[in-house]
């Protein structure tokens, strides 16, 4: 398989590849041939693979060694890519067979669309990475809970929040390259986390469909002044949220119903304006007499380091480490613990198997409408019933 993109994202999905079987990473496209040799480097060190280098997505999927490609690009880079992508396959350039993406799958619903027309017609299989779902901890609370639940007792509440300091690098920041905020950069994650929990294992997703959504979006920390300025300076002046600032806060509340018009409830919440140890997952699942739940800061590691020492900064410990001192959650393998491993077995196999992976393009459409219907809430300050008109456009 090839790389495209050679950021944090694919960094990680390349240390999860030790736990994937039967597939080599041959190669990494990146437009900065830097980041494409240091994570062609890091394949090697965990001998994932010796990947040839490019810097042209063409190049890359005609590379006859290439079956599949992952995306990891800035998010206004997923559709054009795309486009690129299929047109080489249906040209008979290359023997791309799957092609993995990224969440959120597309800045906004058309380009969403377009992306699965296109797939659709170049015959690729697709899947989208939304890791949630594969994390151990919610596979097992989902499969515990729910072996000892009957559907007529099943939960009827989820909720997830995902919140941190901020984005690493200044993309995410602007709306016109990430499609928006905060809620676009991880309510995609809580929203397909909630569905998941809500859904039973032997339940089709489309057995459980969406009533009606209410959402709130805010700016809460980085137009204060203090923090315009602060990102300013972090971000080399390409980032001024003292004039065109995306949202560091949302909350959503999406209402479901199952077959038998039982009511369900998915909270969401996100934010940039965590202040805590690093980025902090919180999942619960509740029903009659039960519940279950998941705090990614509550790991059962956890190391010290006192007044005296001068640890480095970065993060070592847990992904949006912020701070080196103190007593600090760490993570032991995050490739495990968010899922990034479970999530590449199941799509390597499917893919070589000639499967949809479960996680697939039509689900990250599904979470792209949902998306875009939160927002469609929160600006119009009012509860929308779903699917809202004009969703598509
Ligand atoms: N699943 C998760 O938890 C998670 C976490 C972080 C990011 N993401 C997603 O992963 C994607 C990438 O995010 P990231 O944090 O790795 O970003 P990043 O900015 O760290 O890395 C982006 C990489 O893409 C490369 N690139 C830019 N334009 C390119 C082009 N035209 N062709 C090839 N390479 C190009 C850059 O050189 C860089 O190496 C985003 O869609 C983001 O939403 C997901």
């Amino acid at each position: 398989m090839a790389f495209i993109g050679a950021g944090f994202m694919n960094s990680f999905h390349a240390k999860s590849w030790t736990a994937v079987r039967d597939s080599e990473i041959v190669a990494v496209c990146s437009t900065s041939l830097q980041h494409a040799r240091t994570l062609a480097e890091l394949c090697g060190d965990r001998n994932v693979g010796t990947p040839k280098c490019y810097t042209d997505v063409s190049a890359t999927v005609q590379d006859p060694d290439v079956d599949a490609v992952w995306i990891s690009v800035p998010n206004d880079l997923h559709f054009p890519i795309t486009q690129v992508i299929c047109e080489e396959k249906m040209q008979g350039n290359s023997n791309l067979r799957a092609i993995a993406c990224e969440k959120p799958l597309a800045l906004n619903v058309p380009q969403a669309k377009e992306m699965v027309r296109l797939v659709e017609k170049a015959g690729l299989l697709h899947g989208y990475l939304e890791n949630q779902v594969y994390a151990p901890s919610l596979v097992r609370g989902k499969e515990i809970i729910w072996s000892h639940v009957g559907d007529a007792e099943r939960p009827y509440l989820a909720k997830a929040s995902e919140e941190h300091s901020g984005p690493h690098e200044p993309w995410f920041w602007q709306k016109h390259r990430s499609g928006g905020g905060a809620l676009i950069d991880m309510m995609c994650h809580t929203l397909e986390a909630t569905r998941y929990l809500l859904t039973a294992p032997n339940e089709n997703k489309s057995d459980v469909t969406v009533k009606s959504v209410s959402a709130e979006t805010a700016n809460l920390k980085w137009t204060r002044p203090g923090y315009v300025e602060r990102l300013r300076e972090s971000t080399h002046g390409q980032v001024d949220y003292s004039k065109a600032a995306a949202e560091d806060f949302a909350r959503a509340s999406i209402a479901y119903e199952d077959k038998q018009g039982t009511d369900l409830i998915a909270e969401n919440t996100v934010s940039w304006c965590f202040d805590g140890p690093g980025v902090r997952l919180f999942f619960e699942l509740l029903g009659p007499e039960y519940h279950m739940q998941v705090n990614s800061l509550e790991p059962e590691l956890h190391v010290f380091f006192g007044r005296n020492l001068k640890p480095t900064p970065g993060e070592y410990l847990v992904e949006k480490q912020a701070a080196e001192q103190g007593l600090m959650p760490t993570i032991a393998d995050e490739t495990f613990t968010y899922g990034y491993q479970s999530e590449n077995s199941h799509m390597v196999s499917c893919f070589l198997g000639n499967r949809m992976p479960a996680e697939n393009w039509y689900d990250g459409l599904f979470i792209q409408r949902l998306m875009a219907a939160c927002y469609m809430a929160a600006e119009k300050g009012t509860k929308l019933q779903y699917p809202p008109a004009s969703l598509e456009d």
